[in-house]
């Protein structure tokens, strides 16, 4: 009996191979293909679509590991039809308070609410200064304008990402109220120098934990505290992608002052102190209870899931070691860092082909961020697209994020690795 023969459109075949796994098959001569090569092919295929797509975060592998636990928790939200203020928003709560050390958590819709909200709580008038980084997400600036403040923008450490404490104290004037470091990528910004300059000015903080919860934070004392409990305030967001992520958006703010934990959750409630009672202006910004109580399961994985991302860090690390062309992200003494990004900052390389070339190869990057705050247009009237940004400008030109989240495995790793190596040494 002749093995059986297959006609298979060879140059397809050779173009998924090539393009999903870099593997090049080109050795068959015979116009069909038969049995044991179709054998081989099969396995082939078989391999590389076992090879899972890479993302720059996978949260549907992750609930896939949870899913029991959370559909269940989901199914009682809506049996208990407490779809507002449910048990579960106050359970989350305490649960986060007791995770992060810190007396309060107000639990609110978002991160930038939380920004907002705090901020609206601390009673800064208009055109009061607030020193921010230039080099960050827009909500963190976008909010200081929206209540007619006045954003003023600092330097980033180029190595750290995060707010220059020398930069931060040039920056002072008698106008400036607060200072919002943000702990930029899962890395703590230096809070104990910081702390020392807002203590001397007699200024608040407001800490930017959006990208870094989890991160744990030691002084030089040897007091630990997590990112997010050591300023006056401290606001996160549970949006999905992030380390603590919800199935939709979420929020919430830390403090250890107990008088502004009563009116931050009343400015969160529209400015209510009991019902129909509105003592100050506030908005309504509430963590829906499925949120929470989904928060809630993955708030025991927390750990976990930051340790998962510095695995793929640390794989990162060694696979771009020595390379003069790549520098890793800075790890800090003080900050166990949470890696919320994965990012290079490159030099002499064409950043945009990187990007595509990755691309071609189903690998996805980004540039956080391509326009720093300074620049921004919505900005304008600060006049300060004039600053001299040098850091931050020469960040934005160089960075890239590659893939990072709890569900990589090695496989993947070696891929995406190999292919900035490749594109970077050519
Ligand atoms: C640094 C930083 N601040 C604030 C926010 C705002 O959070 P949210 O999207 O939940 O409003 C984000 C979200 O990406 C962020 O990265």
């Amino acid at each position: 009996m002749g093995i059986p023969a297959f006609r298979i459109n060879k140059k397809i075949l050779y173009r998924i191979i090539d393009n999903r796994n870099d593997i090049i098959v080109g050795k068959c001569k015979s116009k069909d293909l038969n049995y044991p090569y179709f054998a081989i092919f099969a396995a082939l295929l078989k391999l590389i679509c076992d090879m899972r797509t890479i993302q720059m975060v996978d949260t549907k592998t992750q609930y896939h590991k949870i899913k029991q636990e959370v559909d269940k928790a989901v199914i009682d939200v809506l049996e208990s039809s407490a779809f507002i203020n449910g048990k579960p928003v106050q359970d989350f709560a305490a649960n986060l308070s007791a995770y992060m050390g810190v007396k309060h958590t107000i639990p609110c819709a978002n991160g930038t609410d939380a920004l907002q909200i705090a901020m609206m709580a601390l009673d800064l008038q208009p055109e009061d200064e607030v020193i921010t980084p230039s080099f960050t997400y827009i909500a963190t600036t976008e909010v200081i304008a929206l209540l007619k403040l006045t954003p003023v923008f600092v330097e980033v450490d180029a190595r750290t990402f995060c707010m220059s404490p020398e930069a931060l104290e040039k920056a002072i004037t008698p106008k400036t109220k607060a200072i919002v470091p943000v702990h930029l990528y899962g890395q703590a910004a230096p809070m104990e120098e910081i702390m020392k300059i807002a203590a001397k000015h007699n200024l608040y903080i407001i800490e930017d934990t959006a990208q870094a919860i989890g991160c744990d934070y030691t002084f030089s004392n040897g007091i630990k505290k997590k990112a997010g409990t050591i300023g006056t305030i401290g606001t996160t967001s549970f949006y999905p992608s992030k380390n603590l992520g919800a199935y939709g958006d979420g929020g919430a703010i830390f403090t250890n002052d107990d008088e502004l934990a009563v009116k931050l959750k009343m400015i969160a409630n529209h400015g209510q102190s009991k019902q129909y009672h509105h003592d100050v202006v506030g908005c309504n910004s509430r963590l829906d209870t499925i949120q929470a109580a989904i928060l809630d399961i993955k708030l025991k994985h927390l750990d976990a899931y930051c340790d998962a991302r510095r695995k793929v860090a640390d794989y990162y690390d060694r696979a771009f070691a020595g390379n003069e062309k790549i520098k890793t992200p800075y790890r800090t003494g003080y900050a166990k860092h949470v890696f919320h990004q994965y990012t290079l900052i490159l030099e002499n390389v064409d950043r945009n082909g990187l990007k595509e070339f990755l691309a071609s190869h189903q690998i996805p990057a980004m540039i956080y961020y391509p326009i720093p705050g300074h620049k921004q247009k919505m900005f304008a009237s600060f006049g300060s697209s004039q600053n001299n940004m040098a850091n931050t400008d020469w960040l934005t030109e160089r960075v890239i994020s590659l893939p990072i989240h709890t569900e990589m495995d090695e496989e993947q790793l070696a891929f995406i690795s190999s292919k900035v190596v490749e594109y970077i040494n050519q």
